[in-house]
């Protein structure tokens, strides 16, 4: 482990127990970077208290107790511990982290089963904006889990069923299926469900066949079935381009639409029932988890079956978690959904466990994801007051970059690939640099800029450093030169970097993808401060220093390329 927080408090830990007890060798040294040295500690004022003895007294105690410790350690003000490594330290960690394939980052052990729930867009819609986010957030999760080590098993829960694709077979039926399958690959999901609507509004006839159509789907016969299967498939090989597009790792083994439990849910809702979670509650079986009270202080039901006897969303849910816990083995289940579906989920959670479905070595959690909005602060739309559709901005992110690259004389061919890296680094990097839970607003100008937390500077950030590559003549692979760190703003880039390890532990356990954007965006200011003041391949500087430098910019693209690689921005190779 080379994090220095980590060694530090290892380390003082262990001079709390020689010089305490043994009973302190677990405190919280509370260890933090400062201003004044690289870390302080301040553990020896709060010891101090309960001990009854002067702060001081007991910093210089620790203190003498960290004699072979790589750094100085100094007692200041009241009895702060300040802490220096020594670059010697720093830079032999750096020098680890660079031979490591893995550079310093370790895997979970034992390996949990991660089951993934994210994107999840309904056929029966246009996959619009909101389903941006879910997608995003949630394949970079995956993606940092699977670099540690995790198995990820990830479910694409589709919204493919219910009452609409009645409704929806017998307009396929009415426009043809070619027209029907080519108007659903353009994406025009939206259109094609409205013009149903529209239909089944003041159309008594048509009416009728989608109720009819919606018995026979339930009933599995073939031929609907048939047609189910013409819409749906059309309806995901839509998805599929934008999941390429976005350059996300779901693929049709993914999906695990609703319609996957449609077989599991009498079962499901006999089971809740014989087992007495469910009850029956004005005609409709329900589960009434303690501790969710309405607004008239009456117990809230989560509905499993209505009183027409129809399932909802919230009876797949119910089969979907046992599935998952005991089908699937899953450790951890993460729901990558919409903020607004928080009390679903507590419900849906607190039901499961009052079942004996979710046992306490299972966690299950909602990543709760906030809305998108537009530059009005409300809800993101499109000029037409229609909820935006998904490629348009994409696409719209796309021309953006193009125009801001037009200038640079690339090919045709070159500007494009260029350009669809920086529209889609800049989507997806706005996407994870807020946290994952807050609203954010979709400003084009704001994601697409050049400089800032954004995408496209820390794409721009990796694309020098392997321009300093080009330049030199090497592959960074062959930068194997030690690691020494002499200048103040080589030290600097150091001592950050040893933190990389550490903070991908942390974000996935804490499912804070945002925090490795903050990461790699202090990784990109110091190795500008570093290449403004340490000239790597400029005439005059000797061939040793040259290369000393060259291993540092070798590590630091490589925190750099592996860090966007788990979040899932793409890096052109020059910009
Ligand atoms: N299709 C749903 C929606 O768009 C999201 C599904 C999330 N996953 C789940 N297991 N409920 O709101």
């Amino acid at each position: 482990m080379t994090d220095p927080q980590i060694v530090l408090t290892e380390r003082v830990q262990q001079a709390l127990a020689h010089a305490f007890g043994s009973e302190h060798a677990d405190a919280d040294p509370l260890i933090r970077p400062s201003q004044f040295a690289d870390f302080q500690a301040n553990v020896a004022l709060s010891l101090a208290k309960r001990l009854r003895r002067a702060p001081r007294e007991v910093a210089e105690a620790i203190k003498s107790e960290l004699s072979d410790f790589p750094g100085t350690v100094e007692v200041s003000g009241p009895g702060f511990l300040n802490i220096t490594l020594d670059d010697t330290w720093i830079a032999a960690e750096a020098q680890r982290m660079l031979t490591d394939p893995r550079l310093g980052v370790g895997t979970i052990t034992p390996a949990q089963t991660v089951v993934i729930d994210y994107s999840a867009p309904n056929a029966a819609k246009e996959m619009h904006v909101g389903h941006l986010r879910t997608t995003i957030v949630g394949d970079s999760l995956a993606r940092l889990h699977e670099h540690l080590g995790n198995t990820v098993i990830r479910q694409n829960h589709l919204g493919d069923w219910g009452t609409p694709f009645g409704m929806l077979i017998e307009h396929l039926l009415d426009i043809g299926e070619e027209a029907a399958v080519a108007q659903l690959e353009a994406g025009m999901g939206t259109e094609f469900y409205q013009a149903a609507r529209v239909k089944f509004d003041g159309d008594e006839a048509f009416r009728q066949r989608a109720r009819s159509r919606v018995t026979t789907l339930q009933g599995g016969d073939p031929t609907t079935m048939r047609l189910w299967h013409v819409f749906m498939d059309a309806t995901v090989r839509y998805f599929n381009k934008v999941y390429e597009l976005l350059g996300v790792t779901l693929t049709d083994a993914d999906i695990a639409g609703e319609s996957m439990y449609n077989p599991m849910l009498d079962k499901t809702c006999d089971d809740l029932e014989a087992s007495g979670t469910a009850v029956m509650s004005e005609g409709a079986l329900c589960v009434f988890p303690p501790g969710f009270t309405g607004s008239d202080d009456k117990p809230l039901p989560l509905i499993i079956r209505k009183s027409d006897g129809g399932y909802g969303y919230a009876t797949t849910d119910m089969a979907a978690i046992r599935y998952r816990v005991h089908d699937l083995k899953a450790d951890r289940i993460l729901y990558v959904v919409g903020n607004e579906q928080t009390l679903h989920f507590k419900m849906v959670f607190a039901a499961a466990k009052l079942a004996g479905w979710l046992p306490d070595s299972v966690s299950a959690e909602h990543i709760q994801i906030g809305m998108m909005l537009g530059k009005d602060g409300r809800r993101f739309r499109t000029r037409s007051g229609e909820s935006a559709k998904l490629m348009d901005l994409l696409q719209e992110a796309i021309d953006r970059a193009t125009a801001a690259i037009s200038e640079r004389g690339y090919d045709e061919a070159t500007r494009n690939e260029i350009a669809r890296h920086v529209g889609m680094g800049a989507v997806k990097y706005a996407d994870l640099s807020v946290s994952h839970d807050s609203e954010y607003v979709l400003d084009f100008d704001r994601m697409l800029a050049f400089t800032g937390n954004t995408g496209p500077y820390m794409q721009y950030a990796t694309a020098r450093i392997r321009s300093i590559f080009r330049k030199a003549g090497i592959q960074p692979a062959d930068a194997t030169a030690s690691i020494v760190l002499a200048a103040p703003a080589e030290r600097a880039l150091g001592l950050h970097l040893l933190g990389f390890g550490e903070l991908l532990m942390q974000i996935t356990a804490d499912a804070e993808p945002h925090r490795l954007c903050n990461f790699l965006f202090q990784t990109a200011s110091l190795f500008s401060t570093f290449y403004e003041e340490c000239p790597v391949v400029k005439a005059g500087v000797d061939p040793e220093t040259r290369d000393h430098r060259l291993a540092l910019c070798a590590l630091t693209l490589r925190v750099l390329e592996t860090g966007l690689d788990l979040l899932g921005v793409p890096v052109p190779e020059r910009m």
